[in-house]
């Protein structure tokens, strides 16, 4: 029997917590995706092992071992994306930027997130950014990427208030707790055709 459901390539660098709350959707039954694959530019990802555990295909891809340069790094990530008849790409904490080669073959596929509440506080560290700003509310963000760091059209957002006292890794508890929450909850409305790309805006049906 065909398999109905999106075939979902996840990009991780580390830890692999947000894979990790994807996996458990699929498992709980509200997410309607298959993990087609999960790659990651470090040999000791955890989120390596995490696919594993769900019985995913786990890809290191070693920078070093493709020609130089990022466009021909995306360019072996193509391959094995193609291999798997990848549907949509999501990126948990990759920490490497996606060029065009990757971008013009899976068009508003690409999917990121980010944690803060952008365009606020892109690139590295945006916790402790928002924290160093005196931000009172900070968060998290699902968007479809673009050429530009974290700057593409969002999909949704969740808010965390910054309290008094706060440390980076509290706060940063705290939005990935919403993380977890709501990158799913984005890709189940992928899955279900329900997103519409118009300029900067995500229309959601
Ligand atoms: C998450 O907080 C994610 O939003 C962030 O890295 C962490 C990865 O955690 N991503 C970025 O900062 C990208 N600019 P995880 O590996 O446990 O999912």
């Amino acid at each position: 029997m065909p398999d109905p459901s999106l075939r979902l390539a996840v990009l991780a660098s580390g830890r692999g917590s947000n894979l990790q709350a994807i996996i458990d959707a699929i498992e709980a039954g509200t997410l309607s995706a298959r993990i087609a694959v999960v790659i990651s530019n470090k040999a000791e990802a955890q989120a390596l092992e995490r696919a594993r555990t769900h019985g995913a295909p786990a890809v290191f891809l070693d920078p070093k071992a493709t020609a130089p340069g990022r466009e021909a790094y995306d360019a072996a990530i193509l391959e094995h994306l193609r291999k798997h008849d990848v549907g949509l790409v999501a990126l948990a904490g990759y920490m490497k930027i996606v060029t065009r080669v990757l971008l013009d073959a899976y068009p508003n596929r690409v999917m990121n997130i980010h944690p803060s509440l952008l365009p606020s506080f892109p690139g590295l560290a945006a916790q402790q950014q928002a924290l160093d700003w005196g931000a009172k509310v900070s968060g998290c963000t699902v968007h479809f990427v673009e050429e530009g760091v974290d700057t593409g059209p969002i999909i949704r957002q969740a808010t965390v208030p910054v309290l008094e006292g706060e440390t980076a890794a509290s706060l940063e508890a705290r939005i990935l707790a919403e993380e977890h929450r709501i990158y799913p909850e984005a890709i189940q409305l992928f899955a279900e055709g329900r997103l519409t790309v118009e300029g900067r805006r995500v229309r959601i049906t």
